[in-house]
């Protein structure tokens, strides 16, 4: 595994590959790297001839009282893990690599579908921030795939919009959600609880499983699909009973993450949650049948 954090350094390899008629798959991460990321890996190489894999913790991604200097760094453990893979390039580039202007004049990338709703509404900016740099980051690496997680949903339909509307030539793949055995989304921030606060945060998913069955057995039972709204306040009740503080849980359309119409089936939950100081997000996409 080649460490770069020079972008030069970066697309002369990636420039040789290309010409050698080598495949190339991309992860983009912020590190701290768990299973969850490892999975992403593993598909990467599935995939490709090549596997390059990022770690940078983007300033533009984070609002001005959210938690960019306290993001857990650990570089050393994160080698010591992509290493057992055996991927290629590991690229660790600094905020001024990036950003070679200062934030607030750089120029950014937005996706107006998808930018103000959900994560968005409570996170004014972020997936401006995670646009644009992704974007960069594909200029830079310019691979034939780049896989994202599920555990992102708003993020990974953002990054499909942004390549669609922008004719970006990358395909991108999604790789679903590892969980710890309890059913907890595997995060990083999942580091930051309290081991009373980690007691209670496998309850999000289970809340999503219980809003899944619910819906399903209103539709089996009279062919029409639950109210929404009403089985939403339910839920909610039930997540702050458990402990946390809800920002939002809200059934949605799978592909366009708009309310659904009487007639959609595929339906995702989406659901984030404080538990004290850290916010969790999470989802589950189903079919109604
Ligand atoms: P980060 O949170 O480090 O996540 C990197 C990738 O790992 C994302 O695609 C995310 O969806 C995926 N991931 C995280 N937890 C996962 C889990 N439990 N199961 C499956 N996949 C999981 O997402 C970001 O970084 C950033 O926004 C980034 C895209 C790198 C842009 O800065």
């Amino acid at each position: 595994m080649k460490i770069l954090s020079s972008p030069s350094e970066l697309t002369a390899l990636t420039q040789q590959w290309r010409q050698d008629q080598r495949t190339i798959a991309f992860v983009p991460t912020m590190g701290n790297l768990h299973p969850g990321h490892l999975s992403l890996v593993q598909l990467a190489q599935q995939r490709a001839d090549i596997t390059v894999v990022s770690i940078f913790v983007n300033p533009l991604q984070f609002g001005a009282h959210e938690d960019y200097h306290h993001y857990p760094r650990t570089l050393e453990e994160d080698c010591q893990k992509l290493s057992t893979l055996a991927i290629d390039i590991l690229f660790t580039p600094t905020v001024s690599d990036i950003y070679l202007q200062h934030l607030d004049c750089s120029t950014k990338i937005q996706v107006p579908q998808f930018d103000n709703i959900l994560c968005g509404a409570s996170r004014p900016g972020h997936f401006t921030g995670v646009a644009t740099v992704v974007n960069k980051l594909f200029n830079l690496v310019q691979p034939n795939w780049a896989i994202f997680g599920e555990k992102d949903y708003q993020q990974l339909l953002i990054i499909r919009q942004m390549v669609k509307d922008l004719f970006i030539p990358i395909q991108i793949i999604s790789a679903p959600i590892y969980r710890e055995a309890d059913g907890l989304a595997m995060s990083s921030r999942n580091r930051y609880l309290t081991p009373e606060q980690r007691a209670i945060a496998p309850a999000l998913f289970k809340i999503l499983n219980r809003a899944q069955q619910q819906a399903q057995t209103t539709y089996r039972q009279t062919g029409h699909p639950a109210s929404y709204q009403t089985l939403e306040n339910t839920l909610l009740e039930e997540l702050t009973l458990a402990g946390f503080q809800p920002d939002y849980l809200t059934f949605r359309a799978q592909n366009t993450l708009a309310s659904p119409q009487p007639t959609d089936q595929h339906l995702i939950i989406l659901a984030a949650a404080w538990l004290g100081n850290t916010r969790l997000i999470d989802n589950l996409a189903f079919t109604l049948t």
